[in-house]
């Protein structure tokens, strides 16, 4: 086992990190990744705060065991739930969470009308009440609660009928008339080709996932933490189950 600070630890509550990992892998070719999905206890949209704040800390805990030289929070749910309590757990340890991408959309959208697609859980706690503050001045948000959609993408049917069917009340509304749709799930970018349908060709979608990457790697580089390669992926699991490892697998390709 490893037991030296090199890892960078990539956690979510499932598969949904996985498109955060992407932008990690091609940002940080040469690092060494160490993913944990909580699947077992997925969804955590839908949960209370306290229980979200209690899971991440377990798993956390366990991900420090293995040597983290930083910590990615690849799940917006447990960001806005636990980061503070994270960071000050582990005040050494480079802790980054990753939040909704409104900044990008507002800059490019400036006046524009933006949706936020999130969990629940995300859209009611008081992070985002800030975030949405920052930019309330810059373009009208319209909050997309998209509960049922993580279970989905979980059994690899983020593009599927039964996505369309879930998603089709809630955007279909708005087909043509939004600028852009912040993905503010990680695991929603796995129900990308669904979500575009719905909106139409001229509403961008934007994640979190690009700008979490630049971040993981500015804070490295000024902190002199950078590994020289070669880079490597473990992918680990809280249901211990191989499909869901395979997965994994497969969504970090797509
Ligand atoms: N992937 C998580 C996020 O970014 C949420 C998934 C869940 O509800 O468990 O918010």
């Amino acid at each position: 086992m490893n037991t030296k600070q090199d890892y960078i630890g990539v956690f979510d509550s499932g598969v949904g990190g996985i498109s955060v990992l992407r932008h990690l892998r091609r940002e940080l070719p040469n690092e060494r990744f160490l993913y944990f999905g909580d699947s077992a206890n997925a969804p955590y949209g839908t949960r209370p705060t306290g229980e979200i704040r209690n899971l991440t800390l377990a798993a956390a805990e366990k991900l420090m065991e293995r040597g983290l030289k930083a910590l990615v929070v690849a799940c917006n749910t447990a960001t806005s739930a636990a980061i503070e309590d994270l960071r000050r757990r582990y005040p050494e340890l480079i802790v980054i969470g990753i939040e909704p991408a409104l900044k990008p959309a507002s800059d490019r959208f400036p006046g524009g009308m933006v949706g936020v697609m999130a969990t629940p859980a995300t859209l009611r706690e008081e992070k985002f009440a800030r975030l949405l503050n920052r930019f309330a001045d810059h373009c009208q948000v319209v909050k997309l609660p998209a509960a049922g959609l993580v279970e989905l993408v979980e059994a690899g049917k983020g593009n599927g009928i039964e996505a369309e069917e879930l998603l089709r009340p809630l955007l279909e509304p708005l087909y043509g008339k939004l600028s852009a749709v912040v993905l503010g799930c990680t695991h929603y970018p796995f129900a990308a080709g669904t979500i575009s349908r719905l909106l139409g060709p001229d509403t961008v979608l934007l994640e979190g996932g690009p700008g979490t990457a630049r971040e993981t790697k500015r804070r490295l580089t000024a902190a002199g933490l950078l590994h020289d390669g070669p880079g490597e992926i473990v992918v680990e699991n809280s249901l211990n189950c191989a499909r869901t490892v395979e997965l994994c697998w497969s969504l970090l390709e797509e």
